[in-house]
């Protein structure tokens, strides 16, 4: 067997891998400590997580992705090689590997992932733009003539796309999810609370009670965080009404990409796609009562795919399958694949 082919999902809050024939084989947090004196890796992934917040002046705990693309050249490097090391089978013969980009990628962007990515001997590298990926990854048939509108939500970017003969149509993409949303609510305590809170203390929140259409029942969370008036340690309970008023605004703004990429969808897609509903995946697809928000603004049906913050690795994987044909062409001209080759 020559090294086993690989897809990565290289996104800004998870790095995902996929080895064909096994599954999901890692799935973890897109962070990094470094030691700031030695430039010595201290941890990556989860363990690098753990760290955030909590480390002296000495570590470094980065994000080397910020809104979907590489903000840190080397620190994205470091962590991919980390785990191409880790599930790497064959010492010598280097796997091809599928990478997932944002749908809105600029030439300078895709470069810079396949380099870093290049950077650890891979064979051959093929770019997958996400919203494709999810689409494959929900085990749709994406070689038909149809139009299916698909958007991914994560942490740094939001991608909707319309796909129709392996590739995509209309795709728009904006910097805006789920980071943003926590930022909206950090903000928000610290406006309305005079609470100072941090990112963990956010995203916990947001899991617990953020939604983006009001609840049937109001749930509650307790912020801990830091007086901003006398810097001591404190609580105020948040409750889901005021969750919404916090998240509303970016929530608006990643709707209004859809509904933009909805106007440019070719007429013909159109009617492929207002009879099937607008697809939603990514880790944000699940702050409650976004699909509802989006069903209303659009007057379009919207539906959850299952596992959403996986769909993308999973269609990555799926597409390893066809990696055989994928040739050079940036424009996606020859559409019997939906990859490109770059390597
Ligand atoms: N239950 C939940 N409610 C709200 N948001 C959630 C929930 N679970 C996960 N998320 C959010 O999903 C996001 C991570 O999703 P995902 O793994 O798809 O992002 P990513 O691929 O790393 O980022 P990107 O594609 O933007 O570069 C995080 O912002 C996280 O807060
Ligand atoms: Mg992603």
């Amino acid at each position: 067997m020559i090294g086993t082919d690989i897809a990565i999902d290289l996104g800004t809050a998870n790095i995902k891998l996929y080895m064909d024939g096994t599954g999901v084989v890692v799935n973890e947090p897109n962070v990094i400590a470094v030691d700031a004196y030695s430039d010595r890796i201290v941890a990556v992934g989860r363990e690098a997580y753990d760290l955030i917040g909590r480390t002296s002046d000495r570590i470094r705990v980065v994000k080397p992705m910020s809104g979907g693309v590489i903000s840190d050249f080397s620190l994205t490097d470091a962590v991919i090689r980390h785990y191409l090391k880790q599930v790497s089978t064959s010492r010598v013969f280097m796997p091809r590997v599928v990478v997932t980009i944002p749908g809105g990628s600029t030439e300078v962007q895709k470069r810079a992932v396949v380099d870093a990515i290049a950077a650890n001997g891979i064979r051959k590298i093929c770019l997958l733009e996400a919203p494709v990926a999810a689409a494959i990854g929900a085990g749709m048939d994406i070689t038909r003539p149809r139009g299916t509108l698909v958007a991914v939500v994560g942490e740094g970017v939001s991608d909707a796309g319309v796909i129709s003969l392996n590739g995509l149509s209309a795709s728009r993409s904006i910097p805006v999810a789920g980071a943003a949303f926590n930022e909206a609510i950090i903000e928000y305590a610290r406006k309305k609370f005079d609470l100072l809170i941090g990112e963990h203390t956010a995203e916990a929140a947001k899991r617990a009670i953020g939604c983006a259409y009001p609840m049937k029942q109001l749930k509650t969370y307790m912020l801990k965080g830091r007086d901003q008036t006398n810097g001591l340690p404190t609580c105020v309970e948040m409750n889901s009404d005021q969750m919404l008023e916090a998240i509303l605004e970016p929530a608006i703004k990643i709707i209004r990409m859809i509904q933009t990429t909805l106007e440019e969808t070719p007429p013909e897609l159109m009617t492929d796609v207002a009879h099937e509903g607008i697809l939603l995946a990514g880790g944000s697809a699940l702050l409650s009562g976004f699909d509802q928000l989006l069903s209303k603004k659009t007057k379009m049906r919207v539906r959850v795919l299952d596992d959403p913050q996986n769909c993308v690795i999973y269609g990555a994987g799926l597409s390893l399958r066809s990696i055989d044909k994928a040739k050079f062409d940036p424009k996606n001209g020859n559409r019997t694949t939906p990859l490109i080759a770059y390597y």
